[in-house]
């Protein structure tokens, strides 16, 4: 038996080979990940990692920093190869056919790749050639994505002018012009002011609703991971610590509201005491009088915390209620918070010059 998988339209997509190396997947499945390992060493950066996507959701890899995001979308789309393990898309087992799963996918990469000389247009006229699409096809297909990602009226703009908004859409319109069957966007908002992230969530979701398409997206943004995605699964260190629904991610930490409470005068056991109020299942000192506390209880919880202040003479500076989110599921799985990884990883140090002492 030979996977169910008919021509996308270009002609460079092909026939699955039948000569049993593509093996067909589990119905349902556009992507299966099965214990794959990257090793760059005697590093690992992808350590035994094993996840299906579904056909036609859109599931997000998030984690930090260094998490092995990239070097999992790497793999997956045949660009490095596996250590151990295996990854079929697709139906194609990416070592053993690497160009039946380049026929069916489409790629945008971490950094940005759209020629600067170039206009919108031919950006997109240079991939649609490259990809073989038909030329009595071409203009239609561009006119369709363009109108999608919201740019048609850029169309003879040269790539330099744009915004770093508006250059990752074109490359989204441009990732997809060979009608891919799976879509791999590898941080499609990192770096991108909140307006224009909004704009390119709203994209994607809006090309959802016009084509069948399966689509796996890194982010370090867990407001982006909760909003976008079906499923998400949490990778940490190369390895993958959680998988599931956002919802299900939130119901699964004890606790189902967060106190993010700033404090004055606080006792040196105070973070004990704010443990023992009724209902709390965590507590986190974040610094500078900062806590965020975990509770199955907001209101009572609220109110007790409240009035333990006033007895110990600690002043109340800000109190905000709001109902768990991923950080807290981020915390409760790895022991540490997303953003203060971000902040690490992002932190430059000065290297000594030669001859200086350190
Ligand atoms: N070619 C390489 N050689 C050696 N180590 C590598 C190589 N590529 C990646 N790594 C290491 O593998 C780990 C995972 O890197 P990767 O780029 O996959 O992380 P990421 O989750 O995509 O992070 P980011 O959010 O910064 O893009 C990191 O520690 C990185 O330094
Ligand atoms: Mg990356």
């Amino acid at each position: 038996m030979v996977a169910d998988f008919k021509s996308n339209g270009a002609s460079g997509a092909r026939e699955p080979a039948t000569d049993g190396r593509a093996k067909p997947i589990n119905p349902g499945n556009a992507i299966e990940v099965d214990h794959i390992v990257k090793k760059y060493g005697d590093f690992t950066a992808v350590d035994n990692v094993s996840f299906n996507v579904k056909e036609e959701e859109i599931f997000g890899l998030l984690g930090p920093n260094g998490a092995g995001k990239s070097t999992l979308i790497r793999m997956m789309t045949t660009l490095i190869p596996i250590t151990a393990g295996s990854a079929r898309v697709a139906g194609y087992d990416v070592s053993k056919d690497p160009n039946g799963v380049r026929c069916t996918i489409g790629v945008i990469p971490q950094a940005l790749t759209s020629d600067l000389d170039l206009t919108i247009e031919e950006n997109m006229n240079i991939y649609a050639k490259l990809y073989d699409v038909p030329a009595k096809k071409r203009k239609a297909t561009i006119d369709e994505l363009l109108e999608v990602v919201d740019l048609t009226k850029w169309r003879s703009a040269q790539t330099k002018t744009l915004s770093g908004g508006m250059r990752r859409r074109l490359e989204i319109a441009r990732g997809l012009v060979h009608s891919p069957r799976i879509f791999f966007l590898d941080e499609p908002t990192t770096g991108l002011d909140p307006v224009s992230r909004v704009a390119v969530w709203e994209m994607l979701t809006n090309i959802k609703s016009h084509r069948q398409l399966t689509i796996l997206i890194t982010t370090h943004y867990m407001d982006e991971a909760d909003r976008l995605c079906d499923r998400i699964a949490i990778v940490d260190h190369g390895k993958l610590v959680a998988l599931d629904t956002p919802s299900a991610l939130k119901a699964s930490v004890p606790g189902s509201n967060v106190i993010e409470a700033q404090f004055e005068n606080a006792p040196a056991d105070w973070e004990q005491r704010l443990h023992g109020l009724k209902g709390v299942t965590s507590v986190q000192h974040e610094g500078a009088g900062m806590y965020r506390i975990l509770t199955g209880e907001g209101s009572r919880t609220t109110t007790d915390l409240v009035e333990t202040a006033v007895h110990a003479g600690v002043l109340v500076k800000s109190l905000l209620v709001q109902n768990t989110s991923l950080d807290d599921v981020f915390v409760h799985y790895t022991g540490r918070q997303l953003r203060d990884e971000l902040v690490k990883a992002h932190a430059f140090v000065m290297p000594p010059r030669p001859g200086m002492q350190p």
